[in-house]
């Protein structure tokens, strides 16, 4: 029995014998042809072979939103790109694109952590019972955020459950939130609380260490503009006792404000 590689060697061959004149029992060829053909193994189909589909690119995230994030010169434009942009994994569970709110070019920019559930309804930034006591704690500085205050967060998009986001979804947004102090040239940012405190300095240190002092932060294309963290209001909800330290931190934000002609 042939070799299936070789079926088509013989059938030549059988053919050579006939030209030559060589004396060939057609039907025993056919015979034999026909076993051999039988037992060989199906030949390798282009449906056998693995398919190679093109790789797709996979995105990277950080560096779409900076793209995006520089195309944009104003803080509206921004928004508009915040709102499009899809490469949080946080987007599909919410129900709103958190941005800001308040009054953009104001000198005092408040940056808290991100949404939660009545942000996330309304799509606007500390508006449940934090954000209510936020405005009581800035109307105590003199401050409105619709008038001379702008509020935004590290994050615009609610992490499930209000956990804290996490690195991966913070690192997104952060081309949009240098380019939106860039674009709205606060002169003096507050952190509200230890997630956006500690992520915009790259510190280690908890809340209860950052609090209260003036620390510096430049964003990636170099602007840099004064920071006082504070505890975060939804944190004084929970321990009032701790009001005074926001306070004193308070006064130092209004004092800091008045000096840099805020
Ligand atoms: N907490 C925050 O940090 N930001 C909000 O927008 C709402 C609550």
């Amino acid at each position: 029995m042939p070799a299936p590689a070789s079926i088509d060697a013989f059938k030549a061959l059988a053919e050579w014998w006939d030209d030559m004149g060589v004396e060939v029992d057609d039907a025993s060829v056919q015979a034999y042809l026909k076993v051999a053909e039988r037992s060989a193994p199906p030949a390798a189909t282009a449906a056998a072979a693995p398919v190679r589909r093109p790789r797709r690119k996979k995105i990277n995230w950080v560096e779409e939103a900076e793209k995006a994030a520089i195309a944009c010169d104003s803080v509206e434009t921004l928004k508009a790109a915040i709102e499009k942009f899809d490469g949080s994994p946080l987007k599909q569970g919410a129900e709103n694109t958190v941005v800001y709110d308040g009054t953009p070019g104001a000198s005092l920019m408040i940056i808290g952590e991100g949404p939660g559930a009545e942000e996330d309804r309304k799509g606007l930034p500390f508006v449940g019972k934090a954000g209510q006591l936020l405005d009581k704690m800035l109307a105590a500085i003199h401050r409105d955020r619709t008038e001379n205050a702008f509020i935004t967060n590290v994050n615009y998009w609610r992490p499930p459950g209000n956990r804290n986001p996490e690195d991966e979804e913070l690192a997104v947004c952060r081309p949009f939130v240098d380019r939106m102090i860039e674009l709205a040239k606060p002169t003096l940012i507050v952190a509200a609380g230890g997630v956006p405190a500690k992520y915009l300095l790259d510190s280690s240190n908890g809340i209860m260490r950052l609090r209260g002092t003036e620390h510096v932060y430049t964003t990636a294309s170099g602007f840099s503009v004064p920071l006082i963290p504070i505890l975060h209001p939804a944190y004084l909800l929970r321990r009032p006792q701790d009001k005074s330290r926001a306070w004193r931190d308070l006064l130092l934000v209004e004092k800091r404000l008045n000096e840099l002609g805020g």
